[in-house]
């Protein structure tokens, strides 16, 4: 029996994912860049057992089977492939986030899965690998897997889509305050939306202008200009929820408090507060600031009507191997 536990952190993107150019590889349709997210995290452990009949899943103490496991054992046949065995797995995995508070957790889960089970196997891949690896179990793990500020070069096939750090976590001390409006899990996952993204007559206008948009946020990272990233990545995500909102079926995720805190971020900018929202594929409210407005930006989120819960993390390094 060969066993290894990895942890790793959930991201926020600031330039969005959304939408293939090959679904079953996920070669996404454009490039997008995150933030990992210190303080929320998933550890993994993966012990791969001659006796197993089948790879096992449990996910906060809860046997998972069907299709979360299928997702979970089709990369474990990546593993198996590469490291040329063939004994199944238990997988045992625990976030230390409020599962079913909104905040996607696949990410962590496959960042943590590809380098726990690789381990495991005896296969030892380099960063690039193991971030394609993470890429087939959920596009955005990808981007889990190196330090801090990460883009995901989108490429065109499966051995140039990877992601790479392009700053490490202490180059800017931001932060992250996530506003639960809704706990409850959503009714369209990302993995579908993707399927139907280019439904929408805006997606290839989106895509096309993600180069310009990804050398914007970029280059406001590596220069610290709160400012420019502020408004880049409001638009990005305006972009993307203008996407979902006009595909067929239309996927509308905000709720009346999603618009009331986007409402409340501008006037708090205006006021000059340090302040920018983001919202992925759910009604949550990811706002990003400096870690030292971090406190003042959660109690004001609290007094928000509608605002059940704020979750803060700061800027998190890569997914490694935890004892
Ligand atoms: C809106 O990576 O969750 O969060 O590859 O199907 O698992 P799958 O999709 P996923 O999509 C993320 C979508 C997003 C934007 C982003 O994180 O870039």
């Amino acid at each position: 029996m060969s066993t290894a536990t990895a942890l790793a952190h959930p991201n926020i993107a600031l330039i969005k994912y959304w939408g293939n150019r090959d679904d079953a590889l996920r070669i996404p349709s454009n490039g997008s860049i995150s933030m990992n997210l210190d303080g929320l995290s998933t550890r993994t452990t993966v012990s791969f057992q001659p006796s197993l009949p089948f790879d096992e899943l449990i996910i906060n103490g809860r046997e998972v089977t069907g299709k979360g496991l299928e997702r979970v054992s089709d990369i474990l046949d990546l593993v198996r492939a590469q490291a040329g065995i063939k004994d199944k797995a238990e997988v045992i995995s625990e976030n230390n986030f409020p599962s079913g508070a909104g905040i996607a957790s696949s990410a962590a889960a496959f960042a943590a899965l590809a380098l726990a089970s690789s381990h495991a196997a005896g296969w030892t891949p380099s960063e690039e690998q193991l971030s394609r690896l993470a890429r087939r179990g959920s596009g955005s793990a990808c981007r889990s897997i190196p330090a801090g500020f990460v883009e995901w070069r989108a490429g065109t096939c499966d051995e140039d889509s990877f992601a790479v750090s392009i700053a490490p976590p202490e180059h800017w001390d931001l932060a992250d305050c996530i506003a639960i409006v809704h706990a409850g899990h959503k009714k369209t996952g990302s993995t579908e939306g993707h399927h139907i993204a280019g439904t929408s007559p805006l997606q290839s206008a989106r895509v096309a202008d993600a180069p310009r948009r990804l050398d914007i946020c970029r280059e406001a990272i590596l220069r610290r200009d709160f400012d420019a990233l502020a408004h880049i990545i409001e638009l990005d995500s305006d972009m993307m929820h203008a996407v979902m909102q006009t595909s067929n079926p239309p996927l509308l995720y905000w709720q009346a408090a999603t618009v009331e805190i986007f409402h409340a971020v501008r006037d708090w900018r205006a006021s000059g507060l340090a302040v920018a929202y983001t919202v992925d594929a759910g009604p949550n409210v990811h706002v990003i600031c400096p870690r030292e407005v971090q406190k003042e930006m959660e109690h004001r989120l609290r007094e928000i009507p509608g605002v059940q819960d704020v979750l803060l993390a700061k800027v998190g390094g890569a997914t490694r191997m935890n004892g």
